[in-house]
């Protein structure tokens, strides 16, 4: 039985939180310190389930955790937060042969074979819980073995995978769909490989990893959609440090906007262009209560502090280059479009589908068990807003991002939700209702 918690309407957010560390870039600041020569310091790993998996990963291909402490007091002063962590990378071509779990993390599940693809000798199998086995793999396994690698699935395009370490060769590779994933796999890919890599993209998606990749001294360049990288002998990514995420930011953005009376500081959030496409989104929406104060770069990230409030929306179109912008935030559009007057249509997203939940299916039966007027399409969603949600209850299907969905609807409809398997917030944000509910205590 999945446990059961509820959130009541308790009034306005208010007040000021640092968001937990970014998930993305910690995913990818794991692997580089692996794949480093020496030792890396990364400064505020997130400290969640995902994240915990990359690090375990890394450390059975032969990276060493050299430090761990927890920098809770230090960089949140809230709440669970983040650790400092002192890694001893094995080198770009000394990766160990392993059994790797990656639990429910996808991002692993993609990035991790593009370094493991092109070592000069080894097997490895990636394998993870059963939100994992129900995730296309074929993505990275087809443009791999264009490149030469040994790479075999369960019915050719679901995991668990095995890759077998073989010399590889750069290709140029068009996307089919814009995914963050597959191209810094191909990247991972290329660092090992014969001449160039060249992946193009149909829409920007996140690039975390050509910054880091050009931070560590990789030969990474962008000519205009497409990235490029040169084969490299070694990587010294030194020092890593990760901003808030945006991503989690995003429920109490969303929560802010929607609840009247509330207003909302999050501090030292990541505000890479390539993630932040939700804050345009609630602009054409009508959101004007929204404030960013830059505050410059860190790591090769830019970070700044968003100021929140609440503001009468109004239904928008949502597609295209949208998409990829705000990939993970569109089930937060929906929640928004729900408290909008008249539709809002959400096209070009049938990549939801495929992550932690099928986020189509299971956003559209949250939204409307709390009264939502929602209809699923196959590449997205339309809703009728109607000023606010009734509450109810839902299932989050063990997908943390439907379950943190779910607790900001509670907070801000008329009766409360009821969310069963809220546990699985754990995987991205584990002080999430703790964080949820000083807010709201803050505001009371
Ligand atoms: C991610 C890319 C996106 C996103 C995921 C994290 C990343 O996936 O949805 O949560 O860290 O590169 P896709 O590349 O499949 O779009």
């Amino acid at each position: 039985m999945a446990d059961r918690t509820h959130f009541n309407p308790l009034g306005p957010l208010r007040g000021a939180l640092r968001p937990p560390a970014d998930k993305s870039i910690s995913h990818r600041a794991g692997i580089l310190a692996a794949m480093g020569e020496g030792e890396t310091d990364i400064v505020g790993y997130l400290n969640a389930a995902d994240t915990r998996s990359t690090l375990a990963a890394v450390q059975a291909v032969g990276a060493r955790l050299v430090e761990d402490v927890a920098t809770d007091a230090l960089e949140r002063g809230d709440g669970l937060g983040a650790a400092r962590l002192r890694i001893a990378g094995v080198g770009l071509r000394g990766a160990r042969p392993a059994a790797i779990d990656v639990g429910n993390a996808g991002t692993l599940l993609r990035l991790l074979p593009g370094w493991l693809a092109g070592q000069p000798a080894g097997k490895w199998t990636l394998d993870g819980d059963a939100s994992i086995r129900r995730r296309p793999v074929d993505r990275v396994a087809v443009p791999l073995r264009e490149m030469g690698a040994k790479l075999a699935a369960r019915d050719d395009r679901l995991p668990p995978l095995e890759v077998e370490g073989a010399p590889l060769h750069g290709i140029t590779y068009e996307l089919p769909v814009a995914s963050a994933q597959v191209k810094s796999c191909l990247l991972f890919a290329g660092l090992l490989a014969e001449g160039e890599t060249r992946v193009v993209e149909p829409l920007p998606t996140r690039d975390h990893s050509e910054r880091m990749l050009a931070a560590a001294g990789a030969q990474v360049r962008r000519e205009g959609d497409t990235v490029v990288i040169a084969p490299a002998e070694r990587l010294e990514p030194g020092r890593i440090v990760i901003p808030a995420d945006f991503s989690s930011a995003a429920f109490f953005i969303v929560a802010a906007t929607i609840v009247p009376g509330s207003d909302l500081l999050l501090h030292q959030v990541g505000l890479n262009p390539t993630r932040t496409g939700l804050l345009e989104i609630l602009r054409r929406m009508g959101a004007e209560k929204i404030e960013i104060t830059e505050l410059g770069e860190d790591g090769g990230e830019p970070i700044g502090d968003i100021r929140v409030g609440h503001s009468e929306l109004h239904g928008c179109e949502v597609g295209g280059a949208d998409v990829p912008l705000a990939i993970d935030e569109l089930p937060l559009v929906a929640l928004a479009a729900c408290f909008a007057e008249g539709a809002t249509t959400i096209r070009d997203a049938a990549e939801l589908r495929r992550k932690e939940s099928d986020r189509i299916a299971t956003v559209t039966d949250a939204l409307r068990a709390l009264g939502g007027e929602v209809e699923a399409t196959e590449d997205g969603m339309v809703i009728e807003g109607t000023g606010g949600l009734r509450g109810g209850a839902i299932d989050s299907h063990g997908d943390h991002r439907i379950a943190m969905l779910g607790a900001v609807a509670g907070a801000a409809s008329r009766d409360g939700v009821e969310v069963a398997g809220m546990d699985a917030a754990a995987v991205s944000y584990p002080g999430f209702e703790a964080d949820l509910g000083s807010l709201l205590s803050a505001g009371a």
